[in-house]
């Protein structure tokens, strides 16, 4: 925890959001976990690395590939995208220090600070915007990946609403706020001019010390998305890491949207 603290004060990131919606002190958490739960997760980074190492033939050219939602770079491949395109572009809307220093030997990465939902600034004003993000469609990029952000964008959202706004919005309103969230992301995904590699959780579920499904919550109900390329389970959270007798486990999912005129 005081490790924690002495590296959430040192980061200054550029957006306001980051600290006011938590995405700092979640991406500082973020590599606690990992370090935590590194058995049961290396099997799901492992298999985001290869899906994205045996897809990278997609790319249409291999002058620029676009990360969305990079963050610590777990399940990236991040030597291979290097070594692959002339020009690496992470997005996230924190890059710590520690991730920027371990890459500082590529000189073809760029790190961008980006909130990725284009929303966040709308609803610290107190405004449920909804809308489909435009940053960096108009370039000509060789590949886009999406990796493990889709089901992430509504989290800080709803968390932030909750506390701040208890009252001010129906439910209803809510709810539909942030499923268009997602909804957004995916149309904002099928509308670059390149291939996109999506990988994603589509169904999270409960388990208790029997190792029995308690309940199982169906993330993209209200999206019709394609079949997967390829989905494997992710032990996201073995007891107790959520509760001390209920764990999570997720479905992943790994598309290929083709994207190109036909
Ligand atoms: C599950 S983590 C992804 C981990 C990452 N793919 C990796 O390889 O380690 C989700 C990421 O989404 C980022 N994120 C969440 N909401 C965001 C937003 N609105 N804009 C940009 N990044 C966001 C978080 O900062 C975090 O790094």
């Amino acid at each position: 925890m005081i490790r924690e603290f002495f590296t959430y004060i040192s980061e200054s990131p550029k957006l306001a959001s980051a600290k006011k919606l938590g995405h700092l002190a979640e991406s500082i958490s973020l590599l606690a976990r990992e370090k935590r739960c590194q058995k049961a997760w290396l099997p799901h980074r492992t298999l985001c690395k290869s899906f994205i190492t045996e897809h990278l033939s997609e790319a249409q050219h291999y002058d620029s590939v676009l990360v969305l939602g990079s963050g610590p770079l777990h399940e990236i491949p991040i030597e291979a995208l290097a070594r692959t395109f002339k020009q690496v572009t992470l997005v996230d809307i924190v890059h710590l220090k520690s991730v920027k220093r371990e890459l500082t030997r590529f000189t073809n990465i760029k790190f961008v600070e980006h909130d990725i939902s284009e929303i966040e600034s709308a609803l610290i004003n107190g405004e449920l915007l909804r809308k489909i993000p435009e940053a960096f469609l108009s370039q000509n990029w060789g590949l886009v990946l999406s990796v493990n952000i889709m089901s992430q964008l509504p989290l800080h959202l709803e968390a932030y609403i909750e506390k701040t706004f208890k009252n001010k919005f129906q439910k209803e309103d809510v709810e539909t706020y942030l499923q268009d969230v997602t909804k957004n992301h995916f149309l904002y995904l099928k509308s670059f001019n390149a291939p996109v590699l999506l990988i994603t959780d589509t169904v999270t579920s409960y388990y208790n010390k029997q190792n029995l499904v308690i309940q199982t919550d169906h993330n993209y109900a209200h999206l019709n998305l394609p079949r997967p390329a390829t989905e494997w389970n992710w032990n996201v959270a073995p007891i107790p890491e959520f509760q001390k007798d209920v764990g999570i486990k997720m479905n992943v999912g790994a598309f290929v949207l083709k994207n190109l005129p036909s």
